[in-house]
């Protein structure tokens, strides 16, 4: 079975971080194992998830750094002393630089709370209630040097009711994100994507701009 090295950064509460520890925990995703957590803030919560259970974490807090140049190449020196496989962005709320994006090109994954390539950037929720559509979701892509725009691999896709608060479709796509994320942590883990001239491909073949498409029925399904 293939052994898959991550490290995880975030900037706050970690509850994808803790969906992703569990998963790991309940044997979803053999072979996987967090080697780090890193936060770019001190007081970020999913730090003390990870402590927790036993993970090393700890911070590179940006506010010390000069230039966003400054910040990402200490970065980049803490996750590589761990050698990843792949570094899981759960909510870790920094815009990288190119050095950055380029040195981890194809192992750098990002979950964000929309249906790609709509809503990039943030107030999501809002804007999806806004622009009245019926549905929205959450989006896990490779990340490029394009903010939020690199090839999706997967998304989970939720209904927006009437009665939808930012807040309340804001809880509905997070419980999404964290059944989605150790999912596709578990394609990783059996080879099953990749990144090749900036498409992501599923078992070889090229998925489309939306990746897989997953309602909340078809998710539970695939999670057994
Ligand atoms: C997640 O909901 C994720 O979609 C969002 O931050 C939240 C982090 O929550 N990410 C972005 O907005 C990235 N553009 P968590 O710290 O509880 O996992």
């Amino acid at each position: 079975m293939r052994q898959l090295s991550l490290v995880v950064l975030i900037s706050g509460s970690g509850s994808n971080l803790a969906a992703i520890l569990d998963a790991i925990e309940a044997g979803k995703i053999p072979g996987a194992t967090v080697k780090a957590v890193i936060s770019n803030r001190p007081n970020a919560y999913g730090l003390e998830r990870a402590k927790d259970k036993n993970i090393p974490a700890f911070c590179v807090d940006h506010t010390q750094f000069d230039s966003r140049e400054a910040f990402d190449t200490t970065l980049l020196q803490q996750i590589e002393q761990h050698q990843p496989d792949v570094v899981i962005l759960a909510g870790f709320m920094r815009i990288l630089t190119p050095t950055f994006v380029q040195a981890l090109n194809g192992k750098l994954l990002n979950v964000h709370p929309s249906l790609l390539p709509k809503y990039q950037g943030l107030n999501t929720h809002q804007r999806a209630i806004d622009s009245g559509d019926k549905e929205h979701g959450c989006s896990i892509h490779y990340v490029t040097e394009e903010l939020d725009g690199g090839p999706v691999i997967t998304q989970a896709i939720v209904d927006i009711d009437s009665t939808d608060t930012a807040e309340t479709l804001a809880k509905k796509v997070q419980i999404q994100e964290h059944k989605l994320f150790p999912l596709c942590i578990n394609w990783f883990v059996q080879n099953r994507l990749a990144m090749i001239k900036n498409q992501a491909t599923f078992d070889g073949e090229p998925l489309g701009p939306q990746g897989q498409r997953l309602n909340v029925d078809e998710l539970n399904k695939q999670l057994g």
